[in-house]
C-alpha cells in the first residue's frame, strides 16, 4: 500500500493485476522531459506565490535536474506499481527531499499535469514535423529544377488528358505540404494555452499565479475554464489529424510513384539502394519503400479513428479513458516523421525517365483542349468547338492516325473553316504546353515563376 499516493484513503494495496492493466508508465515515459520541465516550472511559480521558501524551490530544481540525468544515464527504474511517469517522477523527489518533495504537488493534479506534458510534448513534435515538411519540400524543389526540361502526360481518372510540366508536377504537392505546414501552425495556436493549474477539475482555493507559469513554458496564453481543461483533448485529435493528412499526401505521392515504377509506365527509376527484391524471382526490383509509406497511412487513420472514439460521448471532466490518447498520438507521430524522411530519401534519389516518357507522349492526344481552345479564341462557342475536336479525335481513331498534327490541313479546315494553316501553331505537346498562360497553370512562365517563389521560399 506504501507507495502510492491515495494510501491514506485506503485500506488494502493495490492487486497487481490492477496495476499491470491500468498502467501508462511503458509509454508515456516519452514525457519525461516534458514532465520535468513542467514541475520545474511549477515550483517557481509556486515559490513566486510564497506557497514554496527559496531554498525549497532550489531543492526541488535540484532534485528534478538530477532524476532527469538519472534517466538519460539509464539510471532511472521504471516498474508498474508507480502507473505512469507523473507518479515516477514525484515518488523519486519524495525519495530524494522527503517533506520539501512532498510539497510539490500543492494546487495541481496529475489531470493538468498529464495534459500539460501532452501539450508540451506535442508543441516540440508538430515542429519536428513541420521540420520533416520542410525537408521534402526542399528534395521535391531539387526535383522540379532537376527534371525542367521534362514534359509529363498529366491525368484526370488515370487517362491521359493534357501535358504539364514536370517541375509543375513536383510543385503540386509542394503546395500540399505547405498546407499541411499551414495546418501544423493553425493547430499550434490552440495547442499552446496553458492547463497546468485547473487542477483536478475546479481549480485551486491556493493563491496560484498561472501566467507566471504560462511565461515559464512558452505558453502564449492560459485555458479559461477548469472543467474544460480537464476533459480537453481536442490538441490530441487536432494534431492526429494534421498527421493524417500529411500521410494521405504522401499515400497519394507513394501510389503514384508505384504506378510510375511499373514496366507498363516505365516513367520513373529507382537506384538499386532504394530497392528490394524477391526471394525467389531473380529479376525483381520492388519499390517496397514507396508501398510502405502508402501502407502506413492506414496506421495513421487508424490512430485518428481510434482517438476520435475515444473522446466521443466522454462526460466533463476527466475521464481516465484519456491515457488511452498518447499511443495513438506517438505512433502517429512517429509514423508520419519516418515517413516523411523516407520521401525525402526517395524524390532525392529517383529520376524520371525523360526518353520513355518522350516517346509516348504524343499518345492520347493531349493537345485536343489546347486545339478547342484555339477555336474559342477565334469567336466559335466552347460546346461547339468541343464537337469539332471530338469528331477529329474520332476521325485519327478510325484512320489509325495517332495524333491530330498527322490530318492533313484540308481534313482540319474541313472540320471547321477556322482550322487553317495556323493550327499547327498549337498542335502537337510541345506547343500545347506553350500556349498555357493563365495564373496556376502549367505554362513555363508560369512554372518558372513558382519555382523561382519556392527557391526564394526554401533557400533563403
Ligand atoms: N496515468 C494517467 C493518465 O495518463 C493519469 C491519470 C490521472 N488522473 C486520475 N484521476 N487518475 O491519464
Amino acid at each position: 500500500m506504501a507507495g502510492k499516493p491515495w494510501s491514506g484513503r485506503f485500506g488494502a494495496g493495490t492487486d497487481p493485476r490492477i496495476e499491470e492493466f491500468t498502467e501508462s508508465i511503458s509509454f508515456d515515459r516519452r514525457l519525461f522531459k516534458q514532465d520535468i520541465r513542467g514541475s520545474i516550472a511549477h515550483a517557481r511559480m509556486l515559490h513566486h506565490v510564497g506557497l514554496l521558501a527559496a531554498e525549497e524551490c532550489q531543492q526541488i530544481e535540484r532534485a528534478l535536474s538530477e532524476i532527469e540525468a538519472e534517466r538519460e544515464s539509464g539510471r532511472f527504474a521504471f516498474g508498474v506499481e508507480r502507473e505512469d511517469v507523473h507518479m515516477h517522477i514525484e515518488a523519486r523527489l519524495i525519495e530524494k527531499l522527503g517533506d520539501v518533495g512532498r510539497k510539490l504537488h500543492t494546487a495541481r493534479s496529475r489531470n493538468d499535469q498529464v495534459a500539460t506534458g501532452v501539450k508540451l510534448w506535442a508543441r516540440e513534435a508538430l515542429g519536428q514535423i513541420d521540420a520533416g515538411l520542410i525537408g521534402l519540400q526542399r528534395a521535391l524543389v531539387a526535383g522540379a529544377e532537376r527534371h525542367r526540361a521534362v514534359i509529363l502526360p498529366g491525368y484526370t481518372h488515370m487517362q491521359r488528358a493534357q501535358p504539364v510540366l514536370a517541375a509543375h508536377y513536383f510543385l503540386a504537392y509542394i503546395e500540399k505540404l505547405e498546407r499541411d505546414r499551414s495546418r501544423l501552425a493553425d493547430c499550434r495556436k490552440r495547442l499552446n494555452v496553458l492547463p497546468l493549474g485547473a487542477a483536478a477539475l475546479a481549480g485551486t482555493s491556493l493563491p496560484i499565479d498561472r501566467d507566471f507559469v504560462a511565461r515559464e513554458l512558452g505558453f502564449d496564453g492560459v485555458a479559461a475554464n477548469s472543467l474544460d481543461i480537464a476533459s480537453d483533448r481536442d490538441f490530441v485529435v487536432e494534431s492526429v489529424f494534421v498527421l493524417t493528412m500529411i500521410a494521405e499526401h504522401l499515400a497519394g505521392w507513394a501510389e503514384e510513384w508505384v504506378l510510375w515504377n511499373t514496366q507498363e509506365f516505365g516513367f520513373l527509376a529507382l537506384p538499386d539502394a532504394l530497392c528490394t527484391g524477391s526471394s525467389i524471382m531473380p529479376q525483381k526490383k520492388n519499390p517496397d519503400v514507396l508501398e510502405l509509406i502508402r501502407g502506413r497511412a492506414a496506421r495513421v487513420v487508424g490512430d485518428l479513428t481510434t482517438l476520435l472514439v475515444l473522446v466521443k460521448g466522454l462526460p466533463l471532466a476527466y475521464n481516465r479513458d484519456l491515457q488511452e490518447d498518447k499511443e495513438p498520438l506517438f505512433d502517429a507521430f512517429d509514423t508520419v516523421q519516418a515517413c516523411l524522411a523516407m520521401a525525402a530519401v526517395v524524390v532525392e534519389g529517383a529520376t524520371l525517365r525523360a526518353d520513355r516518357i518522350a516517346e509516348r507522349l504524343d499518345e492520347g492526344f493531349l493537345d485536343a483542349t489546347t486545339v478547342m481552345e484555339f477555336l474559342i479564341q477565334r469567336g466559335v462557342p466552347q460546346r461547339s468547338a468541343h464537337e469539332v475536336i471530338g469528331r477529329l479525335v474520332g476521325l485519327c481513331e478510325r484512320r489509325g492516325l495517332q495524333r491530330l498534327a498527322d490530318l492533313a490541313d484540308a481534313d482540319l479546315a474541313a472540320a471547321h473553316p477556322q482550322l487553317g494553316p495556323e493550327v499547327r501553331t498549337v498542335l502537337g505537346v510541345e506547343n500545347a504546353v506553350k500556349a498555357f498562360r493563365s495564373y496556376g497553370s502549367t505554362a513555363p512562365t508560369e512554372v518558372e515563376k513558382q519555382l523561382e517563389r519556392w527557391k526564394q521560399a526554401l533557400f533563403q
